[in-house]
């Protein structure tokens, strides 16, 4: 059997986490050009890993032989969160994907319709005010935040701006340890992030506990009373679904939207009255900036990737902004081209992993497009927008969620709206 391309490092230091973490496009782009062939191996966090750049690899990975790559339990979402689905393996995970997963599909996903367009029409509706040119980033992420902090927890920014003010701090805080190292240190004057954010933890876990015990209706109401395996179980995911991780990633997919079409005024307009092609304009965004890198796994025995051996215990990560960009299935992968979707690669949907793939994938994925469309198609009905400044440095950053490394500023112009319904004869 082959062995895997690439080198396994002698341990501490052969290590290239950092290598990694630095920059994860260019590692992988380099060793693909080295090996050439998307699928290698190196040493990260210690331990040796395959890396799985391809569609093929990924599929394999996620989908095939998904009861032979396993989540890691001891990964740092653990540490942060507490026990959950995203590191759980076998029984336990199908159990917890069945409850949970009907509160974000079906009737609790159409209750949730009314709020979502609400959310985007309170936090959108003011982006050409000033006259200025607008941070979308920041703006997008109140956006997210509003929504999640709104349908899992029933705090609506509006109706008590404290707590909610409260509870988008404390999570920021959360976030930020479960970024910095793990190191649990306080001494007088001095935290460290991530003794601060077990601190924020901490309160957060007061206040969800607090609303799981109180609260009857929407979503909290319905996590109260799921069969979950134990009674810290419904708190531990509340606080993975209101942590930051969720609006940045929907910041993430929106300012990525945003750049894509700003200045396009055709695109715009042909997405705002073509489903098809709007559809096909929000598929090519996540496949050419993906909110996560990718997601890691742990081999159960030894197994084959792509053809390579990967023995027992080796790591494996799937890097989704290399899959999406594989040549073999994308072609001109770099390039922005929404038609591919209704050509060569019409019903290839399954071969994007912006949301994991397989058993395993996102519970979310039917909430995130719902909101996505409303907030697209907001922008899209409302305004005309364009870079301001027009030449920036628009280098993605892929850690910990892929942006522009500077954050974007964009002009929003109001539409006027006689012209774009077409009932202007001028
Ligand atoms: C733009 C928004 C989102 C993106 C890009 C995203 C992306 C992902 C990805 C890539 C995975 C797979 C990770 C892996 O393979 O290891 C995943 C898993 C997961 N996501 Fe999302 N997600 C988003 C929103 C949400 C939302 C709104 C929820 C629910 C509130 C959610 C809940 C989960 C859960 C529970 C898992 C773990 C599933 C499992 O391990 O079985 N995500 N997500």
């Amino acid at each position: 059997m082959a062995k895997l391309p690439g080198s396994a490092g002698v341990p501490v230091l052969g290590d290239k986490s950092l290598e990694f973490y630095r920059d994860p496009v260019s590692f992988c782009r380099q060793r693909i050009e080295k090996h050439r062939g998307r699928v290698f191996q190196c040493r990260v966090l210690n331990r040796p890993t395959a890396f799985v750049c391809s569609v093929q690899g990924m599929r394999e990975l996620l989908c095939e032989k998904s009861n032979v790559f396993l989540k890691d339990p001891t990964d740092l979402m653990t540490n942060m969160y507490g026990d959950t689905v995203v590191t759980t393996n076998g029984e336990e995970a199908c159990l917890l994907r069945l409850s949970l997963t009907g509160l974000f599909t079906g009737s609790c996903l159409k209750s949730s319709h009314d709020y979502i367009t609400s959310v985007c029409e309170r936090c959108l509706k003011d982006l050409s005010l000033s006259g200025r040119p607008q941070c979308v980033y920041s703006a997008f992420k109140r956006l997210g935040t509003e929504l999640v902090l709104g349908l899992f927890l029933n705090v609506r920014a509006e109706e008590q701006p404290e707590l909610f003010q409260e509870i988008m701090q404390l999570c920021t805080q959360h976030w930020h340890g479960l970024i910095s190292a793990p190191v649990n240190v306080k001494v007088p004057l001095w935290s460290s992030g991530f003794s601060t954010a077990l601190e924020a933890r901490d309160r957060l876990m007061d206040i969800i506990k607090d609303k799981l015990e109180n609260e009857t209706q929407g979503f909290v109401g319905s996590l109260g009373s799921l069969p979950l395996p134990d009674s810290s179980s419904a708190s531990q995911h509340l606080l993975l679904f209101i942590s930051a991780l969720i609006p940045k990633a929907l910041a993430s997919l929106l300012t990525s939207f945003t750049l894509a079409l700003s200045g396009d005024e055709q695109t715009r307009r042909r997405a705002m009255e073509d489903p098809e092609y709007f559809r096909a304009v929000l598929l090519e965004v996540q496949r050419l900036w993906p909110p996560f890198i990718g997601g890691r796994r742990i081999a159960d025995q030894d197994s084959t990737l792509a053809g390579f051996h990967v023995p027992k215990d080796y790591g494996v990560i799937y890097i989704s902004h290399s899959v999406h960009r594989d040549p073999e299935v994308f072609q001109q992968p770099d390039s922005f081209l929404p038609e591919r979707w209704s050509g060569r690669n019409a019903g290839q949907e399954h071969f994007l992993c912006s949301f994991g793939n397989g058993p395993r994938s996102c519970i979310g994925p039917k909430l995130n497009d719902v909101f996505l469309k409303e907030a697209c198609m907001y922008l899209l009905k409302n305004y005309d927008w364009c870079l301001d400044p027009p030449s920036q440095d628009l280098e993605y950053k892929w850690l910990p969620v892929s942006r522009p490394a500077d954050p974007p500023s964009i002009s929003f112009t109001r539409l006027d709206h006689a012209r774009c319904d077409g009932s202007d004869t001028g």
